[in-house]
């Protein structure tokens, strides 16, 4: 059984479909903590679930290395397989990508390459692209610039506005993320062979 740690920004529904997932005892994960960088709307569905949450701002350290050391040592307490990227806008510091590589994947509703960054969809509309997508990676260093775990095209539709784009995107998301947590769980994908390359 994989023990992960989700960590969120928002509204947190890819953490609440990996949450619904787990509540089939034949998938083979575990969400043991959620953690965010603010106090997360998304904190509402690891309640209701009965997870533990843990917060911590930017804010209140003074340079983003510290803040890294010190969402480096909550989410260790939990000693989780996993590390789950879901919404979490934030690039981690390089000494906290380094103490839990490879085992820290990240979700973005683009076709990476392609539109990397925090606003992934909007970039995606501004371009006038006729398609876009979802990914998931393994994180590195750079901004969505990891090995890519899987990947699914989704058309651009006349008509659409960033808003219902990236809820059409959201569940081809979820369901990539749900298959590379059991692929990953039954061997199928090996995150240090994909990180090596
Ligand atoms: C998801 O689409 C996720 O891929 C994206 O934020 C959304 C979070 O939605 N992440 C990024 O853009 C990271 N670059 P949610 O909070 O409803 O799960």
């Amino acid at each position: 059984m994989l023990s992960l740690v989700v960590l969120i920004s928002g509204g947190g529904s890819n953490l609440r479909a990996l949450l619904e997932a787990s509540e089939d005892a034949e998938f083979p994960a575990r969400v043991v903590a959620v953690g965010a960088d603010r106090d997360a709307d998304g904190f509402e569905h690891a309640e209701e679930f009965g997870i533990p949450t843990f917060s911590v701002a930017m804010t209140n350290f003074p340079d983003r290395e510290a803040w890294g050391d010190s969402i480096l040592e909550q989410v260790l307490a939990w000693s989780p397989d996993l590390v789950v990227l879901s919404g979490f806008m934030k690039l981690l510091p390089p000494r906290v990508v380094a103490a839990l590589s490879p085992n820290l994947i990240n979700t973005h509703p683009a076709y990476l390459p392609e539109f990397p960054g925090a606003h992934a969809v909007r970039d995606a509309l501004a371009a006038g692209a006729t398609q876009t997508g979802a990914s998931v990676i393994v994180v590195d260093n750079g901004v969505d610039s990891g090995p890519i775990i899987s990947q699914e095209r989704i058309p651009v539709l006349p008509g659409d506005t960033e808003e219902r784009l990236h809820e059409r995107i959201k569940p081809v998301e979820r369901r990539l993320l749900i298959q590379a947590i059991l692929d990953i769980a039954n061997s199928q994908i090996d995150l240090k062979e994909l990180a090596r390359s």
